[in-house]
């Protein structure tokens, strides 16, 4: 068992927490992901380490509440426990002689733009940071990106923090004025499209980490198959991280959609049995 040693709400639907996972902890670095069971019955889902401490052996992540699994996390608090913790997966982001480089992160993409933007900047590159989501209650890590030290672009779909724009429309100011020698974008799928495009538009280089459905997390089910440059690649472990350019974006989100009705039902299931009524 892991026990959840910290807990935190960040938004509405968003959570951190943290697991006493030391083996994990040891090894993780930005940009990798583990895969978790709530409990022995449960489904195995994948999520980005925030951040680690190999000395106290705590992993920390930040979770949005989408639907039945996410739903059974939140009400997880400090002292109880995780059945399964399986990690590090994944290629790590690769962080080194990046020059200046823009990481954009949208919604909950942000709680992964965060390690991956310290690693950069720890590694010597000069890093901005586009921070987006739809409305003020949605933005996340405004506060730890600030503390970073690095170039912070805060923007809102709806102008109710920073300003109200797309996170496209900073990044395609950076591509024009030359700021930029490349991109990660890391957040909703049709987000890290647009990014990639409009990187593309004028010669950008743009990194993706995609998140495309995961069962096994090692290579041997399929079901995170990915289309990259023409070819299949596995997200567990060939990626999460791609060139932006070479995704069949077209593909990947339609793969996305396949569990939708089965999702929805045990969501509203579970929904119906538990007490919450989604505070
Ligand atoms: C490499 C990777 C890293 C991720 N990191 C984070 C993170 O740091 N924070 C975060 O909030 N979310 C992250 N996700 C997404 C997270 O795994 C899903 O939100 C979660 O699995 C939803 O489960 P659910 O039962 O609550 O919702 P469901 O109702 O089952 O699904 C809601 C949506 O989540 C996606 N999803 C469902 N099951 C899986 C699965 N087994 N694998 C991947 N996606 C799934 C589907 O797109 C689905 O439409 C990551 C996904 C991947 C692949
Ligand atoms: S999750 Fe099974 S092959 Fe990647």
């Amino acid at each position: 068992m892991f026990p959840i040693v910290h807990k935190r709400r960040l938004s509405r639907s968003v959570y951190e927490m943290g697991v006493q996972a030391p083996a994990i902890a040891r090894k993780a670095k930005a940009g990798q992901f583990f895969i978790l069971r709530t409990d022995e019955e449960g489904e195995r889902i994948p999520l980005t380490f925030s951040d680690w401490d190999p000395e106290s052996g705590v992993i920390s992540f930040i979770f949005m509440r989408v639907g039945k699994t996410t739903h059974q996390l939140s009400h997880l608090e400090t002292g109880d426990a995780l059945a399964d913790v399986t990690g590090p997966l994944g290629i790590p982001t690769h962080v080194d002689g990046l020059g200046r480089v823009a990481v954009v992160g949208g919604g909950v993409g942000a709680a992964v733009a965060y390690p991956v933007a310290r690693a950069m900047q720890e590694a010597g590159s000069d890093v901005t940071v586009v921070l987006g989501a739809r409305n003020a209650d949605l933005l996340i890590l405004e506060e730890e990106f600030r503390s970073l030290g690095v170039d912070l672009i805060v923007v809102t779909d709806d102008g109710s923090a920073g300003r109200k724009a797309l996170v496209t429309e900073p990044l395609r100011e950076l591509c024009e004025t030359g700021a930029i020698d490349s991109a990660m974008a890391i957040g909703p799928t049709i987000m890290m499209r647009f990014c990639a495009e409009t990187a593309a538009e004028h010669g950008v280089p743009c990194v993706v980490s995609l998140n495309p459905i995961m069962v096994d997390g090692t290579g041997m089910c399929g079901s995170c198959r990915v289309t990259v440059g023409g070819e299949t690649r596995f997200a567990c472990v060939d990626g999460p991280d791609f060139d932006g350019h070479e995704v069949d974006f077209e593909e990947l989100m339609s793969r996305q959609r396949v569990y939708t009705d089965e999702e929805r039902l045990a969501d509203a299931e579970y929904t119906e049995e538990c007490s919450c009524r989604l505070e």
